[in-house]
């Protein structure tokens, strides 16, 4: 059988959706991890950033020696830059044989086929209704012990900074039926954790002859499935968060204390740019509440840094709204405009590049000083952690994660990938957590 390369950028969505790609090709191909030996090189590509969309045109330009001195190799490209910048990609990129859009899979072996016998073809389609929901993807690349489950596609919210509605097309959910047999399927192969994706999961719904399914009630019947199956889920809108989510993430010992809930900024004349449709005083109000109902909850968030018209009073606000959060864990940008969004035809980006690394390098300090408090005050407890595998440094040396998602590395004794285990944390740096087992 021919072979299979697929390299993937981005964010977890992307991922899933690798698998989905290696599953609609794998009467085709097999999956290798050798790009050497491959017929047929994917690039899944992310356009958040324009960092993230030049990464990828360097990764291209290096694939061009490689498919000189491969004879028929095929190379194309999938993903966000896809349908952001369509098949002008293929005048710009010429070792691109074809590119296909995040909804566009299915159509994959038809422009194989297609471009090799008659050059270089593409689909960018967007579709209201693809969600892929019976397909069952591959899962290559992964420890065995955690899986990611596309849940919804695509975003309605339109933050004026993002791409994500443009590349992604419509919200759209997937049907709970699909999504249980999936996991259902997990379980058997031995898979002890789920994280269920989407872009803004809070807001997923669906509705048939069998009734209502909202985002509360799909996390309760998924963490009903087994006691021994940990469930996570990734990301949510700060509008969404309801109390009948939080109530439920409280009700069950199954379903992880740790929520991802990226505010953007702490001002609220900047929400209001971003279009993020919450202030500052809501956004507080969601974490109290999260933290009542669950006071060992870890919460995590994003920040964008020097958004157009960010004064020194807005980029203070969101030093505030970190510290009084305290969050466990942040990732953290620089505002980069993309063109087509709300925000770069309404605003100048306007915050100077060396002021927004600046602010950017503030906001990094701040948040290694928080993840670092957060880490001390665990040290001295003990966690139920669920075994990963050998941690990158040594083989001595395992790692998994407890409830809040919190890497903690110990010494290998007899466990094995997948079982859970008490650690006591004896000691921290601001990245993890080192313990013994108790
Ligand atoms: N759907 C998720 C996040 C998707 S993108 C959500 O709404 O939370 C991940 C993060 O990238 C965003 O939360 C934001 O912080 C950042 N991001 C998106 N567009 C950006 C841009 N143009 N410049 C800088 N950061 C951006
Ligand atoms: Fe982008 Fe906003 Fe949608 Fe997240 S919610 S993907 S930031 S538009
Ligand atoms: Fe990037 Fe697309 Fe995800 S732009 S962050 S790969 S949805």
């Amino acid at each position: 059988m021919k072979k299979l390369y697929i390299e993937t950028y981005g964010c977890q969505m992307n991922f899933a959706d690798s698998e989905v790609v290696a599953a609609i090709l794998k009467d085709m191909f097999a999956l290798t991890d050798d790009i050497e030996k491959a017929d047929l090189v994917l690039i899944n590509t992310c356009s958040i950033r324009e960092k993230a969309e030049q990464r990828i045109h360097k990764r291209l330009q290096e694939l061009e020696s490689l498919k000189r001195r491969h004879h028929g190799l095929q190379v194309g490209l999938l993903g966000c830059m896809a349908e952001r910048m369509k098949e002008e990609l293929l005048r710009t990129e010429p070792v691109l044989d074809f590119i296909a859009g995040p909804d566009a899979y299915r159509s994959l072996p038809q422009l194989i086929a297609d471009s090799r016998d008659a050059g270089p073809r593409f689909n960018v389609m967007l579709s209201e209704e693809e969600t892929y929901d019976n397909i069952m993807p591959v899962r290559y690349d992964v420890n065995g012990v955690s899986a990611f489950v596309s849940i919804m596609r695509g975003c309605n919210n339109f933050c004026s900074y993002c791409v994500v509605p443009y590349t992604r097309g419509r919200e759209r959910s997937r049907s709970p039926k699909t999504i249980l047999a999936e996991v259902k399927q997990l379980l058997r192969d031995g898979f002890k954790e789920v994280t269920l994706l989407g872009q803004n999961v809070n807001s997923y719904y669906w509705k048939d002859e069998a009734g209502e399914m909202t985002f509360a009630k799909l996390m309760a019947v998924v963490a009903e499935m087994s006691p021994d199956l940990r469930v996570r889920f990734a990301t949510s809108h700060p509008k969404d968060i309801s109390d009948e989510l939080i109530e439920t993430i409280a009700r069950y010992d199954n379903i992880c204390k740790y929520i991802h809930l990226p505010v953007q900024s702490g001002s609220d004349a900047v929400l209001k740019r971003m279009n993020r449709s919450y202030t500052r005083d809501y956004y507080m109000g969601r974490v109290r509440k999260i933290k009542e109902l669950m006071p060992e909850c870890a919460i995590s968030t994003d920040i964008i840094a020097g958004f157009c018209g960010e004064t020194i009073e807005d980029h203070r606000q969101t030093l505030e709204v970190m510290r009084e959060v305290g969050y466990e864990y942040a990732y953290m940008f620089k505002y980069s405009e993309r063109g087509g969004t709300l925000s770069a035809k309404r605003y100048a980006d306007d915050v100077p590049d060396e002021e927004k690394t600046r602010r950017l390098e503030e906001i990094i300090a701040l948040q290694g000083e928080l993840s670092m408090v957060s880490n001390q005050r665990d040290v001295g407890r003990t966690f139920r952690v669920l075994v990963e595998g050998a941690s990158k440094r040594s083989q001595e040396q395992f790692y998994g994660r407890n409830s809040q998602n919190k890497v903690i590395v110990f010494p290998h004794g007899t466990e094995h990938p997948g079982d859970y285990i008490e650690i006591k944390v004896t000691d921290c740096t601001p990245a993890t957590l080192l313990g013994v087992r108790v």
